[in-house]
């Protein structure tokens, strides 16, 4: 008794917390997905989009290039539109995973200047945001408007939604509110609160970085809901908006990271999306 034991139980109480901690991160998680499943490298410092821009009613999209997938991913920006660096993350995933990718303009061409970033005053980007990309105003119709023009023109139904910082937000509304939304993933993800997970009904996967609230929280409301079919990986060494218009995609690590952001999340969307 006593030390021997004590010590027992810290160990066990140890061995637990690894392995528990260590089940939070697993599920589609690169580090574990077999190695042949990972298409390798996809980022390239100086890049020409290969997709193109086209209107669905009043709304410009750019769509990748790989239009024969049966399946549609709708890509939500951050608060500086449509970047390069977006265009070359919605290409990859396109191409790498089969999947056709649209990503909306739903600022209508005119974005938060990046040189007022982080924001002088956070006032004027609250209103601009509740304003020009109002969710129950404009953003959630556009959404629909481009789900409904899939189903009607295309006979695509099969549609998943992923978006990085403000669009993490939108792509937690839209997978809250919209039924046709079968899945979800969230890049660093801005002003999305843990309570908001009650309300989703789609399978989804939280990639924060070391700038987000911990998102354990959410994650632990998921698996209640949908068991192993959602996922959790936070990248402690990047910063809010790594995979979005402000990542240095000349900076290893960095691309490094983004690939793992597509390859997590086009195995995720792979599982969750029928492709014929
Ligand atoms: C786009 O069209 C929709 C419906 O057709 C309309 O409700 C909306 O106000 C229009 N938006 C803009 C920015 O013109
Ligand atoms: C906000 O949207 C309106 C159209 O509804 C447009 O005229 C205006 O330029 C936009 N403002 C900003 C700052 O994006
Ligand atoms: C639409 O897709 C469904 C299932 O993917 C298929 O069974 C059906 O034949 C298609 N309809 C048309 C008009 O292409
Ligand atoms: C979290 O989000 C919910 C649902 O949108 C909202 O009702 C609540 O006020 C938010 N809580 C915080 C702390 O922002």
């Amino acid at each position: 008794m006593g030390r021997e034991n004590l010590l027992f139980q810290g160990l066990t109480v140890l061995v637990s917390i690894i392995c528990i901690s260590h089940a939070a991160r697993i599920m589609y998680d690169v580090n574990v997905v077999p190695e042949h499943c990972l298409k390798g490298k996809a980022i390239e410092a100086n890049y020409t989009p290969r997709g193109a821009e086209y209107e669905i009613g009043n709304l410009t999209v750019y769509e990748s290039q790989n239009r024969e997938a049966k399946r549609v991913l709708i890509a939500v920006y951050d608060i500086f539109g449509l970047s390069t660096n977006m265009k070359q993350v919605v290409d990859s995933i396109a191409e790498l995973y089969d999947f056709r990718v649209v990503m909306p303009d739903f600022f209508r061409g005119v974005y938060w200047d990046e040189n007022n970033f982080p924001p002088e005053n956070p006032e004027d980007m609250a209103n601009w945001l509740n304003r020009n990309g109002s969710w129950d105003n404009i953003v959630k119709w556009d959404v629909m408007s481009v789900i409904n023009s899939f189903q009607t023109t295309q006979n695509i139904s099969e549609v998943g939604i992923f978006g990085m910082c403000w669009g993490g937000k939108v792509a937690t509304l839209a997978a809250t509110e919209i039924p046709e939304i079968k899945v979800a993933g969230l890049v660093h993800p801005a002003s999305v609160n843990n309570s908001e997970a009650d309300g989703v009904k789609a399978p989804m996967y939280l990639l924060p970085t070391a700038n987000e609230p911990d998102m354990l929280p959410f994650y632990e409301v998921l698996k209640q809901k949908f068991g192993d079919n959602c996922g959790h990986r936070r990248f402690d060494d990047m910063f809010h908006g790594f995979a979005g218009a402000r990542g240095d995609f000349n900076n290893p690590l960095n691309v490094q990271r983004v690939e793992e952001v597509i390859d997590i999340l086009g195995i995720f969307f792979n599982k969750n999306l029928n492709n014929s």
